[in-house]
Formats: structure tokens, C-alpha cells, sequence
């Protein structure tokens, strides 16, 4: 330990824990977190209506309930297991500030069960990072309207520049495949989820071919939601049963 080359007048100092937490914690939040993505509906290929939203710290619960389950080697399917656990702790992160300015958003049913999930965040003004895409309802096209939703929330609501992603499993890469992302130089760059490899969209090839191709083919989603509608889907419930065999 070193001794400062100074006098000091006292030999020992106690921090409160509010003193410490400052620093456990990233900077202050960024000013555009408090604009709120605009809830949508989603025609999913199996006929039902999902309502896509911004979820609320009250959700993380019945997100964390749901994700719980699937921490166990039995879903070592599909890297269910693996997206499963990483996501767990992203939105417990969310929750006891360990994650500096993230976003969830949650598909749900008319009744407000769970049906999907994504999150990202901000690196800063004009990077997005992509963290994960989850659905608990497989088959019904919901994973990829679900992941355009967190593009749109950082492109149109929260203005960033660029979007980074990554991609965990063979579903996933084919998600990123259909928006023909590119890639960044790799090893040199790398994405935060396990330095694994950048694929990244940007605000305009999003504007000029990803968001016309969805909208052309009825994937964007439909606004507004009814208030009404949108009240059904509090409190947040937990996925029934994960419909997540093909
Ligand atoms: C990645 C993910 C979100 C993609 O969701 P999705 O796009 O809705 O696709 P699904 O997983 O429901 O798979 C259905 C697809 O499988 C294909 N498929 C293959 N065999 C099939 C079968 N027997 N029955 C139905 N679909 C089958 C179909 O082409 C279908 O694609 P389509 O919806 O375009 O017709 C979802 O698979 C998921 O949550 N995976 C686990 C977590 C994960 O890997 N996340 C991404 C991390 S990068």
C-alpha cells in the first residue's frame, strides 16, 4: 500500500454505501431514455394479434419467471439455454442498475401474457447495441417482428446512427441475414456479448430498404394501440406454457 507523500490528518475514512453506489453504477442515464416507444400491434402468421410494448420495471418479475425456467440443460436446444441465461441477467441488471441505459420491450397477447422479448442499449448518442431476441412462441413469425421493434426504437424514437449486432444462434443469424447486415472488421472489433462478431445496420439502410421491405410485406406492425388494449396487457404475466419446439 502506498503512503501519500502528504500529511494526512486522519489515518482512516468510511464511505456510506450511497457514496459507493455512484460509482458501481454507469453515468447518469441518457435524457432520450424517457422517450417512450409507441406500442404497436403485430399480425402473426398463426392469425393471433401480438401487441408489441415498452416494458416497465414492474414487468421484470414476470420476464424474470419466465426466463427462469429456461436456465436448465434441458433447453440446450436452439441455444434457448444459453439466450435464456444471458437475458436473465440483463433484465436483473435492468432492475438493480447494473446496466447502463437499456431497453426492453415485450410482446404480449391480448390478455397480456408473454410472448417475446427483446433489449438493447445505448453505447452512446449514435450506437446501439443489440442484446437479445427471445420468443416463448415459435412458428408464428413473432422473433422477427420483434427484433425490427428494437431497430425502430433506436432508429425512429431514440435517433441512433447505428445498430450493432450479434448473433448467438443459427435462428438468430437468420434474422440478421434477412436485414443483410454488415460486418464490422473482426478480431479487432468486437461485440460486447462475448466479442464475437459485429453485424450492423445503419440509420440509413434501415430507412431505405429494412423498414419498406417490412412494411411491404404487412411485418412493421399497426398503430395506435387503444388505450384499452394497451391497459389489458398490465400487469405483465408469465409465458403459461413456452411453445418452443419446431
Ligand atoms: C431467434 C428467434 C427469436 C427467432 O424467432 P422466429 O423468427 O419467430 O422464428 P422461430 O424460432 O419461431 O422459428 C420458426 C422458423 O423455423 C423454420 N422451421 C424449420 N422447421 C420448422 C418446423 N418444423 N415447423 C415450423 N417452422 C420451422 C421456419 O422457416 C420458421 O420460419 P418462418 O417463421 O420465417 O416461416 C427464436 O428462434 C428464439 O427465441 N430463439 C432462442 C433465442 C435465440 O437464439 N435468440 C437469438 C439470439 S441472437
Amino acid at each position: 500500500m502506498a503512503k501519500p507523500n502528504v500529511p494526512i490528518s486522519i489515518t482512516d475514512m468510511k464511505f456510506s454505501i450511497e457514496d459507493i453506489e455512484d460509482f458501481l453504477r454507469g453515468a447518469p442515464p441518457d435524457q432520450k431514455l424517457s422517450i417512450e416507444y409507441p406500442a404497436k400491434y403485430i399480425q402473426l402468421g398463426n392469425g393471433e394479434k401480438a401487441i408489441i410494448r415498452q416494458a416497465k420495471l414492474e414487468d421484470a418479475p414476470a420476464i424474470l419467471e419466465t426466463l427462469k425456467v429456461l436456465i436448465d440443460h434441458k433447453y440446450d436446444r436452439d441455444f434457448y439455454h444459453l439466450v435464456g441465461v444471458r437475458t436473465y441477467s440483463e433484465v436483473l441488471a435492468w432492475t438493480q442498475n447494473r446496466i447502463k441505459d437499456s431497453r426492453t420491450l415485450v410482446a404480449t397477447n391480448e390478455s397480456g401474457e408473454l410472448m417475446a422479448l427483446v433489449n438493447w442499449r445505448m453505447w452512446n448518442a449514435q450506437i446501439a447495441i443489440s442484446l437479445h431476441t427471445m420468443t416463448f412462441k415459435r412458428k408464428a413469425g413473432l422473433g422477427i417482428a420483434a427484433y425490427a421493434a428494437k431497430i425502430e426504437d433506436a432508429f425512429d424514437y431514440l435517433n441512433s446512427q447505428e445498430w450493432w449486432a450479434t448473433f448467438e444462434s443459427p435462428f438468430g443469424f437468420r434474422m440478421g441475414f434477412r436485414f443483410v447486415h454488415e460486418q464490422k472488421p473482426w478480431p479487432e472489433m468486437q461485440h460486447e456479448l462475448g466479442g464475437s462478431r459485429i453485424y450492423y445496420l445503419t440509420k440509413d439502410h434501415w430507412d431505405r430498404i429494412v423498414k419498406p421491405k417490412l412494411m411491404q410485406r404487412g411485418t412493421f406492425g399497426e398503430r395506435p394501440v387503444s388505450k384499452e388494449a394497451l391497459a389489458a396487457t398490465y400487469p405483465l404475466k408469465p409465458t403459461e406454457t413456452l411453445e418452443i419446439d419446431l
